[in-house]
């Protein structure tokens, strides 16, 4: 288990682009490897959750090829997949365990997934019991609630579920399977998630509806290979621009990043809060929205996040308790208990580090009051192990006075491999 110390900065300063975005890296994957014909996706994420992805549909059949900056894949067409002879390992991705779930459901062939310790103790129920209404048989540890889950093929019908969380992969999983199934799949959740599903499916040739409160898919759909762009991660860009927002003296801009509305919770909080941010040059690329973004230092003030506003920043909570750390007044978040079973308890992680900041942070069941302090004090910080908790106090510990350290720091290559490079190469100390 390895780990880094990190010094205060007097500035974030200069220009950078982040790695692709980890949720249409997945996508651009499974779609491209059911689709007929070829499918180039450039900007691909060679992070160890997404390449957990392309090595289940190597071990399926599919064959990648890469030239270091495209991956061509050639699609299998919908029922083209084979047999793995192995279990699929998914190591620490929760996105590539549940879609995958659901795509597997209807295949005509036996499947396992599996994945590493925080994978194996998250909930899974919440894919499997939707999909068994659609007539998959899926066994697992604990009653189908936990992983290792052995899914045996067969063939689906429609069905419309109302989903009781707003998470795009229980929707993906759900539509991944409806694409399998015989007649329509609808799903409709209580806020609008992520919706890159539904338009890397427009984009492939399917038919998807989107109405409000939910989407609709018809079965059997024939997809067609295609180009994708990947857009810089947000989630990603998300560490930056708290970095800069903290740290005074900064200014920063992050070409490149993809601004999905169902994404964009973050920018709209962090401006919230009062942080000078602002989109330039905005454009569309493969069917999703992409800008730049400029970031100045900003003096904070402390927000309620709930409701609508959750689901479209659930990544991004990490960086926003840092920054919520250091703004005036308290930050009160709620309806954010998915944030308990996230790759860790991301409430009870960074309660236990703010606290070691010398920040006032008081936990509730669905989410926590942070009291802003005017700095923060240097501290040994504990990852629990999740990169986005990693990644999260590294940025705290840039208005620290002094040296701090975090531990475990290997899980930051499963979304941002060469994070601590790229902030290294726009920190001034
Ligand atoms: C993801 C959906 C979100 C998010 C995860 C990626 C996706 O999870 O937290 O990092 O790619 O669909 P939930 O669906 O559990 O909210």
């Amino acid at each position: 288990m390895n780990s880094y110390t990190v010094n205060s900065a007097s500035g974030v300063r200069g220009e950078i682009r982040v790695p692709g975005d980890k949720s249409i890296s997945h996508r651009s994957i499974m779609f491209g490897s059911i689709a007929s014909g070829v499918t180039r996706v450039t900007g691909f994420l060679r992070g160890e959750d997404a390449l957990a992805t392309l090595e289940a549909f190597r071990a399926m059949g599919v064959e990648v090829e890469d030239d270091g900056e495209t991956l061509t894949i050639h699609g299998k067409g919908l029922r083209g997949l084979s047999e793995p002879t192995d279990l699929l390992d998914c190591g620490n991705s929760g996105t590539s365990m549940r879609l995958l779930t659901g795509l597997l459901a209807g295949q005509n062939f036996f499947s396992v997934l599996s994945g590493d310790k925080y994978l194996r103790a998250r909930p899974m129920k919440r894919v499997v019991t939707p999909l068994a209404l659609m007539g998959a048989r899926i066994l697992g540890r604990a009653g189908g609630e936990k992983a290792p889950l052995a899914i045996q093929g067969c063939q689906l019908k429609g069905i419309e579920y109302d989903s009781p969380i707003s998470s795009a992969q229980v929707k993906s999983a759900i539509l991944l399977a409806g694409l399998y199934a015989e007649g329509d799949t609808v799903v409709r959740e209580p806020h609008l998630s992520r919706d890159h599903s539904e338009r890397m499916l427009r984009h492939f040739g399917a038919r998807v509806e989107s109405f409000p409160g939910g989407v609709r898919l018809s079965g059997g759909a024939q997809l067609s290979g295609r180009d994708i762009a990947v857009p810089g991660d947000i989630s990603s860009a998300a560490f930056f621009m708290v970095a800069a927002l903290i740290v005074p003296g900064s200014e920063l801009i992050i070409r490149g990043v993809g601004v999905n509305p169902t994404r964009t919770g973050v920018i709209d909080i962090l401006k919230g809060m009062g942080g000078d941010l602002e989109l330039l040059n905005p454009r569309e690329e493969s069917g999703e929205p992409v800008a730049d973004l400029r970031v100045r230092s900003s003096k904070l003030k402390a927000m309620r996040i709930c409701g609508e506003l959750v689901p479209r920043a659930i990544d991004e909570f990490p960086a926003i308790c840092v920054a919520a750390a250091l703004a005036e007044g308290v930050t009160v978040i709620g309806d954010a208990s998915e944030l308990r079973v996230k790759e860790t308890d991301r409430i009870a992680a960074m309660a236990a580090n703010l606290r070691l900041a010398g920040v006032e942070v008081t936990e509730t069941p669905d989410g926590m009051e942070i009291t802003g302090q005017g700095s923060l004090k240097a501290a040994a910080f504990d990852s629990f192990g999740d990169h986005r908790i990693a990644m999260s106090m590294t940025v705290a510990a840039l208005t620290a006075p002094g040296q701090s350290s975090v531990s475990d720091v290997d899980c930051i290559a499963t979304s941002f491999p060469g994070f601590r490079e790229l902030l290294a190469g726009v920190v001034v100390s």
